[in-house]
C-alpha cells in the first residue's frame, strides 16, 4: 500500500502549530471588530479571467489554474482583493461608502517551497472601500501595526514606497503600461540593473535613466530627510510630486496619531501585483526575510471588473509567517491560554459524577476534558502532567459524601479538599 504524504508546499497543522494559528487568526477577526470591519466570506474557486486581470505575470505563472466539469477555466484564489473588487462591482455596488471589508481563509500559489513560503497559506485581508482620502491609508497601516502588536511581535517594522513616482516618472517618458508593468515586476524583484536597463531600452530621456537609477537607491528611516531627497530628484515630472506629497501626508497621519511605528520609506519599492496605484507598503521582522503582510491602494481596479470607478485600499498578513516570526521571537502562546483541566473519577461508579462536574465547569466556561481511558489515578496524573494540563479533579467516594472533590494544582504539586459550588472560584481565583 502506497504511504500518502502532503503534496510539495502543503501542509499538516498539528495541534500545536494549529494552535498558534488560530490564534492569530482570533487576533486579526479581533483588529477587524475593533476597526470596524465586516467579515466576508469569498469562494476558493474563481474565474481564471478575474483572478489574473491584474494579478502580475509572478503571481498569475503560479496559479492552481483548472477547467472545471463544465470546461470553465478557474483557479483556487491566489490573493482576495480580486474577489472583494468584483463584489464591490456587482453585488456590493449600492452599498453607502464608505464600507471595510475583512476576510480570511487559505489562498494558493505554486511558489517554489522554503521556510514561510507554501502553496496552501492563510490570509487575513483587509479592503477599506470608497475613498482616495490619506485617512485611509493611514487606517491599513495602523491596523496592521495594531496586529502585529496584539500577537505579541517585539520587533518589526513597515517598509512603505508609492508606486506614482515611479509611473509618474514613466509614463510622462511616455513608456506604454505593458513596459511599465515589466519594469516594477523587475522592481520588486531587485533585479534594479535589468529594470533600467528595461527603462533605457523603451526609449525615454537621459534625465529619466539617470533619476531613476537615483531613485532605486533612495531610502532611510528619516521620514522627512527621504521625502525631500526624492521630491528634488522627481522635481521636473508632477505626477511623482504629487505621489510624494501624498505619501508625506500618509506618515504623518500616522506619526501625529501616536503610532509609534518603525517606518522605512522606500522609493524604489515595487509590489508584485499590478493593481496598485498609490501608497504601497510590506511588514518585515528581523530574522526574516520575507514579509509577514503586503498592501497598498488600488484605485482602478473595481472599474476594470465593470463597476463605478471606486478608490480602495488594503492589506493582506500572511497567518503562516505571522505564526513564523512569533517562534523566532519566542512568544509563548501558553501564557495566553486559559487553564486546562481534567477531571478524574477514582472508581468506575463515580464517572457520571465526573462529568456531571465538568458540565458545571464547562457552564463557567473553563476547559475540561474527563478521564475517558479507565485509567488508575496515578496513571491518569502522569498523562495530564504529560500533556500540560493545569488542574486536576479528583472525584473520591470520601469528599464526595461532604460535597466536595479534590483540586490539585499540577503545576505546583498541592491539592485541597474543595466544595463543589466553589470549585468555580477556587480556579479562577
Ligand atoms: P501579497 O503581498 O501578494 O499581497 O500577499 C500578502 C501576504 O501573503 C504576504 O506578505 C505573505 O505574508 C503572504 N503570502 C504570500 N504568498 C505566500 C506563500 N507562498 N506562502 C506563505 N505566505 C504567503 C496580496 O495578496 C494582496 N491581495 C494584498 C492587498 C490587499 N492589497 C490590497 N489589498
Amino acid at each position: 500500500m502506497t504511504e500518502f504524504k502532503t503534496l510539495r508546499g502543503m501542509r499538516d497543522l498539528l495541534p500545536d502549530d494549529a494552535g498558534m494559528m488560530i490564534y492569530v487568526q482570533e487576533t486579526a477577526r479581533k483588529v477587524a471588530k475593533l476597526y470596524g470591519y465586516k467579515e466576508i466570506i469569498t469562494p476558493l474557486v474563481e474565474s481564471y479571467e478575474l483572478l489574473t486581470a491584474k494579478a502580475g505575470d509572478e503571481v498569475r505563472s503560479r496559479m492552481f489554474a483548472f477547467k472545471d466539469l463544465g470546461g470553465r477555466d478557474v483557479a483556487l484564489r491566489p490573493e482576495f482583493t480580486a474577489s472583494v473588487a468584483r463584489l464591490v462591482a456587482t453585488s456590493m455596488r449600492n452599498e453607502p461608502k464608505p464600507f471595510r471589508i475583512f476576510c480570511m481563509g487559505s489562498a494558493y500559489r505554486y511558489d517554489e517551497p522554503q521556510r514561510g513560503r507554501y502553496r496552501e497559506f492563510w490570509q487575513s485581508d483587509f479592503e477599506l472601500v470608497g475613498t482616495f482620502r490619506p485617512e485611509a491609508d493611514a487606517e491599513i497601516l495602523m491596523l496592521t501595526d495594531s496586529l502585529c502588536q496584539k500577537v505579541g511581535l517585539k520587533r518589526f517594522g513597515l517598509k512603505v514606497g508609492h508606486v506614482g513616482i515611479l509611473r509618474g516618472i514613466l509614463g510622462q517618458e511616455k513608456v506604454i503600461e505593458k513596459d511599465q508593468n515589466a519594469i516594477m515586476q523587475l522592481m520588486d524583484k531587485k533585479q534594479y540593473d535589468d529594470a533600467v536597463k528595461l527603462v533605457e531600452s523603451a526609449g525615454v530621456s537621459k534625465k529619466c535613466v539617470r533619476t531613476i537609477r537615483e531613485l532605486v537607491v533612495c531610502r532611510g528611516k528619516d521620514i522627512a530627510d527621504v521625502l525631500k531627497r526624492i521630491r528634488e530628484l522627481v522635481k521636473d515630472y508632477e505626477n511623482s510630486v504629487a505621489a510624494v506629497e501624498n505619501l508625506r501626508t500618509i506618515l504623518e497621519l500616522v506619526n501625529k496619531s501616536g503610532y509609534k511605528i518603525d517606518l522605512t520609506v522606500d522609493a524604489g519599492f515595487a509590489r508584485g501585483l499590478e493593481y496598485y496605484t498609490g501608497m504601497v507598503f510590506e511588514i518585515f521582522v528581523p530574522d526574516l526575510d520575507i514579509a509577514l503582510g503586503g498592501g497598498g491602494r488600488y484605485d482602478k481596479l473595481v472599474e476594470l471588473f465593470g463597476g463605478e470607478p471606486t478608490p480602495a485600499v488594503g492589506v493582506a498578513h500572511g497567518m503562516d509567517r505571522m505564526t513564523l516570526a512569533m517562534e523566532t521571537q519566542k512568544i509563548d502562546l501558553k501564557a495566553k491560554e486559559e487553564r486546562t483541566i481534567i477531571v478524574v473519577p477514582i472508581k468506575e461508579e463515580l464517572k457520571t459524577e465526573a462529568l456531571k462536574i465538568a458540565r458545571l465547569l464547562r457552564d463557567a466556561d473553563m476547559l475540561v476534558e474527563v478521564e475517558v481511558m479507565g485509567r488508575k489515578m496515578t496513571k491518569a496524573l502522569e498523562d495530564a502532567d504529560r500533556r500540560k494540563t493545569d488542574y486536576a479533579i479528583i472525584v473520591g467516594e470520601r469528599e464526595l459524601k461532604e460535597g466536595s472533590v479534590v483540586l490539585r494544582d499540577l503545576s505546583k504539586r498541592d491539592q485541597r479538599i474543595v466544595p463543589i459550588g466553589k470549585l468555580v472560584d477556587e480556579i479562577k481565583r
